[in-house]
């Protein structure tokens, strides 16, 4: 485990020692944007940094209004909702939409929050095979007749894959069937102005595909929300026992939130020079003949067949001073690998660092 000392950027402090930093979901750099530290030491002199109470009951502030307000009008949307957690915002979706499906569909490498999100009493659990829509039309055809629910991350946590969102719209659309996609990566990362995979297809922003979002990764704070039409966040106020039964997002991380957005508004290039960068990475590692995923996305794994070689990867970047983990994370499909994630602020120095260094292990221990 990196024990942190400090703030992560590009760069991290740990244990003393400096290290240039490729991990986590800080993909345009601004967990430690100084205009959003500002708001966030503003709200903490007026608001405190918590009001220790639901947004149901006392903890709802203008900051948050003003958040929802904002993230609306960043997605397009007629509302936004905001709660304590992304993670949260699969459960909020599913318990809100309950009576309206009774088979849920659900990509077999999904993040966990979408299994944990599946309510006890849904009997039907399908597992399609990873980004396979052909798959997913299939064992939507030989469910005839159940109310269907299909559930799909937007972007994938470890290997940066884009969900074949396009083919599962239309698959969705054949039969009748409801559409979440679970856009933690995606935000502020894809589509023409950042609202995700759904824009990222140019498939219709109708309202009928729910998203699930967060502000914990490409946005630099924390929480997460969902936007849409005013009855889908009426009934996330209404109906919702995790919304309305936990603490409120703490004031200060609402005004991180607000922040962020007006520097990503007032900053579009940011995505592109994020993504430019990763497929420089990606195109470097498949010239070098490593495994990688091919799509422009901030995360580039490093795919092996043993843990071990992901494990001494990882571990000899770390002693060449750059931090790039091996992930094992809860998942229903085994990988190993070593996850390159990329931010906006990366320098080219430390890409060619990353790169030096990879070709070095790759000449010890891979050369054929
Ligand atoms: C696909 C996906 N959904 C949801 C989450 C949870 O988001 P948060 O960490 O903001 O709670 C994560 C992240 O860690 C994720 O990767």
């Amino acid at each position: 485990m990196i024990l942190l000392n400090g703030e992560v950027g590009n760069y991290i402090y740990s244990n003393g020692k400096k290290f240039s930093y490729f991990a986590g979901n800080n993909y345009l750099g601004l967990a430690g944007h100084p205009e959003i530290k500002k708001a966030v030491i503003r709200a903490v002199e007026k608001y405190g940094v918590n009001f220790a109470a639901s947004r149901h009951t006392t903890g709802t502030s203008d900051l948050h209004l003003e958040l929802e307000g904002a993230l609306a009008s960043f997605k397009g949307k007629e509302d936004a909702v905001v709660f304590a957690s992304g993670y949260q915002g699969n459960s909020i979706l599913l318990e809100i939409l309950k009576g309206s499906y009774s088979t849920i569909f659900i990509d077999q490498s999904a993040h966990a929050s979408i299994i944990a999100a599946i309510p006890a009493d849904v009997v039907k659990v399908m597992y399609y095979d990873h980004c396979d829509a052909g798959h997913l039309d299939y064992l939507l055809d030989y469910n005839r007749g159940s109310s269907p629910l299909v559930i799909t991350d937007g972007i994938f946590a470890l290997t940066g894959e884009i969900a074949p969102l396009n083919q599962i719209y239309e698959v969705v659309r054949k039969h009748d069937a409801i559409l979440v996609v679970d856009d933690a990566h995606a935000t502020g990362v894809i589509g023409a102005t950042g609202k995700g995979t759904p824009e990222h297809f140019g498939l219709p922003g109708d309202g009928k595909i729910y998203q699930t979002e967060t502000m914990s990764k490409a946005l630099g704070g924390y929480g997460g929300f969902i936007s849409g039409s005013r009855s889908v966040t009426g009934l996330i106020r209404e109906k919702s026992a995790t919304y309305q039964a936990s603490t409120a997002l703490p004031p200060p991380i609402a005004a991180a939130g607000i922040a962020s957005l007006a520097i990503i508004r007032e900053n579009p290039g940011l995505r592109k020079e994020l993504l430019d960068k990763a497929w420089t990475i990606r195109e470097a590692l498949t010239a070098m003949d490593f495994r990688t995923t091919h799509f422009r996305t901030p995360i580039v794994p490093v795919l092996f067949d043993t843990a071990e070689k992901a494990n001494g990867l990882s571990q000899f970047l770390e002693e060449n001073r750059v931090i790039a983990p091996s992930v094992n994370y809860p998942a229903r499909q085994q990988l190993f690998l070593v996850r390159i994630a990329v931010s906006a602020t990366h320098t080219d120095d430390q890409i060619s660092q990353l790169l030096g260094l990879l070709k070095q292990w790759k000449d010890k221990n891979e050369s054929n």
